[in-house]
């Protein structure tokens, strides 16, 4: 078992577990031996899937601990939600020695972790990510929340899981969409800053696009390196930056691109070109991200190119992209069987970027790739991004 720790101050803030097994006789048990009263809040429909959860749950039932199955999806990620989860800790009569357990993906611990950080002024939780996206990326570093209106997220706080307990066995009965979605956003961690996992990454994800189950059953370890190594540059960053005033902003590569493919694509009926199967409307978070990294490759390529004018504003920040990069990127990212093209055009984007939460004053953080392993964050308006990529 491999534990990887966050700081905040010097002092440890939470904890990565990386263990093998989801039962209470493995390192999960651990894990859970100092907390007196567990309340678990599963994803119904990982409970129906995956063999491993489906015994877990059985497990807790047999020791009387309380489970609640949650339907997940984007729509319900909402305050409702959550306070449908405090109603059912109130009923459990959870008290503030509770230990909130989320078992699922990203929307079902971010909902989780929501609940408990505001249920009696706080509790504490910890989560177990069932999909790749959220081992790598959306159950570490204490994002919790919900959306409200039409914004994403808008809703939350950082708070800190006590532990997130990591069993990259649980990932076997993920779809290949999804499982692929979750490796975008593993590329994007080692895009900024681990340029040799990146390539091991690429090979690895080669061979899943080619052939999923026998890549499963013999790259196992491969894949738990993958993980353990995306998770301690996360861990790293949070540990640094927790609260998002600088560094941790690195881990948007991609998003605010992102975030309006997805809009677009969800507000509107039209296909996006470039989906994986032909069949589903729509991109999944994480198809976005990587044409999102493509478009912030080029971006970066642009802005060196557009001499005096930009690159004398953002002057002494700027360094060169390596030659290539966005070209290099579109062809790793279609070996692994993930889309590069936006189907909508910039201006199209555009119009939802403006209105992204993370913009400040007129200004969005656009996080432009140097290298594989190296980003630099540019302030950019949303205008200067039209004129550059049109
Ligand atoms: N998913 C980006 C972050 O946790 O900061």
């Amino acid at each position: 078992m491999e534990q990887i720790d966050i700081y905040h101050d010097g002092k440890e803030v939470s904890r990565v577990v990386v263990g093998d097994g989801l039962n209470l006789d493995s390192g999960l048990g651990d894990c859970l031996k100092p907390y007196s009263h567990v309340f678990v809040v599963v994803d119904r429909q990982v409970v129906t899937k995956s063999r491993a959860v489906y015994d877990l749950v059985q497990e807790f039932i047999i020791k009387a601990v309380p489970v609640k199955a949650v339907d997940v999806s984007e729509t319900v990620k909402t305050m409702e939600s959550v306070m449908d989860i405090c109603s059912w800790l109130l009923d459990k009569g959870a008290d503030r020695d509770a230990l909130v357990l989320a078992v699922g993906g990203g929307i079902t611990t971010d909902m989780s972790g929501f609940a408990a950080t505001i249920y009696k002024r706080g509790v504490r939780f910890a989560y177990i990510p069932t999909t790749l996206l959220a081992q790598v990326d959306a159950a570490i570093g204490g994002k919790t929340g919900v959306n409200f209106e039409k914004y994403k997220n808008i809703l939350g706080v950082i708070r800190q899981p006590e532990f997130t307990y990591l069993c990259p066995q649980v990932l076997e009965s993920l779809p290949a969409r999804e499982f692929l979605s979750g490796a975008a956003e593993m590329l994007k961690t080692f895009i900024i800053s681990d340029g040799g996992m990146y390539d091991k990454a690429v090979a690895y994800l080669k061979a899943y696009s080619q052939d999923r189950t026998a890549t499963l059953e013999r790259k196992e370890v491969e894949l738990k390196e993958l993980i353990t190594a995306a998770a301690a540059v996360k861990a790293g960053v949070v540990s640094r930056d927790q609260f998002e005033k600088g560094e941790r902003r690195v881990l948007n590569l991609g998003h605010t691109f992102a975030h309006a493919i997805e809009t677009l694509s969800q507000k509107e009926e039209r296909m996006p070109v470039l989906n994986l199967n032909g069949k589903d409307a729509g991109m999944t978070h994480g198809e976005a991200v990587a044409v999102g990294m493509v478009m912030a490759a080029r971006l970066a390529d642009e802005l060196e190119k557009s001499g005096q004018g930009l690159v004398n504003r953002i002057a002494g920040m700027f360094r060169k992209p390596e030659d290539g990069l966005a070209e290099k990127l579109v062809a790793d990212l279609a070996a692994c069987g993930l889309p590069s093209e936006s189907p909508y055009s910039i201006k199209e984007m555009a119009q939802v970027m403006r209105k992204d939460k993370k913009a400040e004053g007129g200004k969005v953080h656009f996080v432009l790739p140097k290298a594989i392993g190296s980003v630099e964050v540019v302030d950019l308006t949303v205008d200067e991004v039209v004129k550059l990529l049109k």
